[in-house]
C-alpha cells in the first residue's frame, strides 16, 4: 500500500495521477470526500468492484454510490428524470447522493437494482482523483462493514493496512457525517438514508419524505457499530447525569468514556465534540473509534433531532441505545 500526501486545497497533479493511474489498472484507492474517506474502485471494472466487496466486507446485495466529477457522465451512465437533474442543479458538487435510472454501471456496483447511486463530491481531491482516473468511481465509506465511517486517513489505514493499494491523505474530512441519499424515481422524493443535507433542505426544491426502512439495502446490517457498549444520553444536565452513571460503572469495573459538546474532567476520559452541531458531526466518528480503543462503555451526549441533529441521532441510535434522561 502506498500513501499519498496532499493538499486538500490545491491537490498536486502529479500526486493524484499516481493514485488515477492505481484506479484505472483496477486498484482499490481510499480518498478524502467533504463527508467522509471513500474506498474508491472503477465502477465500470467488475473485477475491481468484486475485489471492492471482498475487502471491505460488505454484503453483495448492498450497493455502492458511484462518485462522477463531470455532469456529462451522469447522462452516460443513468437516466435522470426531471426532479434528479433539479436536485442535480441545485446540490451537485455536495453530500447528496440521487438514486436515477441506472443505463450501463454492472450490476455488481448497484447489486443488481434498477437504480443507481450518484455523487459529485465538494472535493478538490476527490474530482480530481476522478478525472485522472478517466472513469467513474464506486466509494463505499472506507470502513470495514460495521464500523464507524473514516474521518481522518489513519482510520482508513486501522481497518485496511495492506488489503488496498493506495491512500491519499487529504487531512480530515470537513463534514465527518455520510451523504443523503434520496430516490429521485419516486414522488414525493425519498430519503434512503438521512445524511450531511438535511430533509428540511431539500424540501425547499421538493416534496420530500422519510423512506420506510425496507428501500434501505443497508438497514438489515449493523452499522457504525464501535467495539465497546455505547449509551447515548438525550436531556439536559448531561454532564451530571453521565457522570452519575460513568462513577456506577467504574465501581462494576467497567473503563467508561464520556462524549460531549464542551466536556472536559479529569475522573473520566472525555472527547470534547466541540461547540456546535457542525462540530459535533464532524467529531464524532473519531470519538467512537478513540473511545473504543481504551474504554468498555462509551457515554454520548444526545442531541435535538432537528436538521443535522436529526443525522446524528440517527447514527447514535446505530451505535448503541438511547436512552431519554
Ligand atoms: O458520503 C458518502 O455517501 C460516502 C462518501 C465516500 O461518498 N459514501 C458512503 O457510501 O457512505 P456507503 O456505501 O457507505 O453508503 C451508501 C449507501 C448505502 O446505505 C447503500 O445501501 C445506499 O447508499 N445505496 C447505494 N445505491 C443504492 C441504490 N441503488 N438503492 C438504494 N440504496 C442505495
Ligand atoms: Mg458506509
Amino acid at each position: 500500500m502506498i500513501k499519498i500526501k496532499v493538499n486538500p486545497e490545491n491537490p498536486e497533479e502529479d500526486k493524484i495521477r499516481i493514485a488515477g493511474e492505481i484506479i484505472s489498472r483496477g486498484g482499490l484507492v481510499a480518498f478524502p470526500t467533504e463527508t467522509v474517506y471513500g474506498l474508491g474502485a472503477d465502477a465500470l471494472n467488475e473485477k475491481a468492484v468484486r475485489r471492492l466487496f471482498a475487502v471491505k466486507e460488505r454484503p453483495p446485495d448492498n450497493p455502492l454510490i458511484v462518485h462522477i466529477a463531470d455532469f456529462d457522465d451522469i447522462y452516460k451512465i443513468s437516466e435522470p428524470n426531471a426532479i434528479a437533474k433539479k436536485l442535480i442543479d441545485q446540490f451537485f458538487p455536495g453530500p447528496l447522493t440521487v438514486l436515477v435510472k441506472n443505463k450501463t454501471v454492472p450490476k455488481i456496483t448497484t447489486a443488481g437494482l434498477p437504480t443507481v447511486a450518484i455523487r459529485m463530491p465538494d472535493h478538490k481531491v476527490a474530482l480530481k482523483l476522478i478525472e485522472e482516473s478517466e472513469t467513474v468511481i464506486s466509494a463505499p465509506s472506507a470502513n470495514k462493514s460495521g464500523k464507524p465511517s473514516p474521518t481522518k486517513a489513519i482510520h482508513v489505514e486501522e481497518d485496511f493496512r495492506d488489503e488496498i493499494d493506495c491512500i491519499i491523505d487529504g487531512g480530515d474530512t470537513k463534514i465527518g457525517i455520510e451523504s443523503t441519499v434520496a430516490d429521485t424515481t419516486v414522488y414525493p422524493v425519498e430519503i434512503i438514508r438521512v445524511g450531511a443535507i438535511p430533509k428540511e433542505e431539500l424540501e425547499e426544491y421538493v416534496e420530500v419524505k422519510l423512506a420506510d426502512n425496507s428501500k434501505n439495502p443497508a438497514i438489515k446490517y449493523t452499522h457504525y457499530t464501535p467495539k465497546a457498549e455505547v449509551i447515548v444520553l438525550v436531556g439536559n444536565e448531561f454532564v451530571e447525569k453521565a457522570v452519575d452513571i460513568a462513577r456506577d460503572l467504574s465501581l462494576k469495573g467497567k473503563k467508561v468514556g464520556i462524549a460531549g459538546m464542551n466536556i472536559k474532567l479529569d475522573e473520566f476520559v472525555t472527547f470534547n465534540l466541540g461547540r456546535n452541531l457542525t462540530d459535533f458531526a464532524r467529531n464524532i466518528f473519531d470519538a467512537l473509534r478513540k473511545l473504543e480503543k481504551c474504554c468498555d462503555v462509551i457515554i454520548v451526549q444526545g442531541v435535538e433531532e432537528r436538521g443535522i441533529g436529526y443525522t446524528i441521532m440517527d447514527r447514535l441510535s446505530k451505535a448503541g441505545r438511547v436512552y431519554r434522561i
